[in-house]
């Protein structure tokens, strides 16, 4: 399952992550890619033991801790720091199909997980560029997705995906990685939908309805079944 997350950066800190970014040097990104991915991988990314990217990884992380919609879909357990890209026009950038590393380790910190879930979040406004979009594959078909700036979006890293090239201008983003305390998809998705309608309930009839009450016991319930933490 696809889910977007809109507006988890303000288009004031996009702003800003913009313009301590375009300060700064850009690596190869073969540099954190797998064998397969590195042969179809023509980017660039921040170094990720860079203090810029440390420093604007913390915001990123902070943002999400204060998206329920983000805690809601990925019930995160570990998250990767994040990383930063830029896909150029003028350099002919894109990703090939591939599939993201199982595990992955950060050796500043030594936090190894197992990736089931990959993130995306826009730093460029599509109007920015063109081309660039992510391109993920599941059961029902291939998606394209490019949001406006600040908006993430969630999807499978078990699943083919790639970046389309950019054929004008320049996107940025920034990507990452994360382990759900809910490792089935299934399961994480049943419980995404549930809180979703807990959620609304909630708003028409209140948190101390009867039936509301017992929905959020199923869904802490389902929870306590399937968690590993
Ligand atoms: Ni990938």
């Amino acid at each position: 399952m696809l889910i977007c997350v809109p507006e988890v950066l303000s288009k004031a800190d996009v702003a800003d992550f913009r313009r301590v970014m375009d300060g700064c040097a850009w690596e190869d990104g073969r540099s954190t890619a797998g064998a397969q991915s590195a042969l179809g991988k023509r980017n660039e990314q921040l170094s990720a033991d860079s203090e810029v990217a440390r420093k604007l990884g913390h915001r990123v992380l902070s943002a999400l801790s204060a998206s329920p919609r983000f805690i809601s879909a990925a019930i995160p357990l570990q998250i990767f720091p994040p990383l930063f890209n830029r896909y150029a026009a003028a350099d002919d950038h894109h990703f090939g199909i591939h599939v993201d590393n199982a595990v992955r380790g950060d050796p500043l910190t030594g936090l190894r997980i197992r990736t089931d879930l990959s993130v995306t979040l826009f730093l460029s406004e599509p109007e920015e560029y063109d081309g660039g979009e992510l391109v993920v594959e599941d059961l029902y078909g291939s998606h394209e997705i490019k949001l406006s700036a600040g908006d993430l979006v969630l999807y499978p890293a078990s699943s083919l995906h790639l970046v389309t090239p950019v054929t004008r201008g320049t996107r940025v983003a920034s990507f990452f990685w994360l382990q759900s305390m809910v490792r089935d998809a299934h399961a994480r998705s049943l419980i995404f939908d549930l809180d979703t309608a807990i959620q609304a309930l909630v708003e028409r009839l209140g948190r101390d309805d009867p039936e509301t009450v017992k929905l959020t016991g199923i869904y802490h319930n389902l929870i306590r079944t399937w968690a590993e933490v």
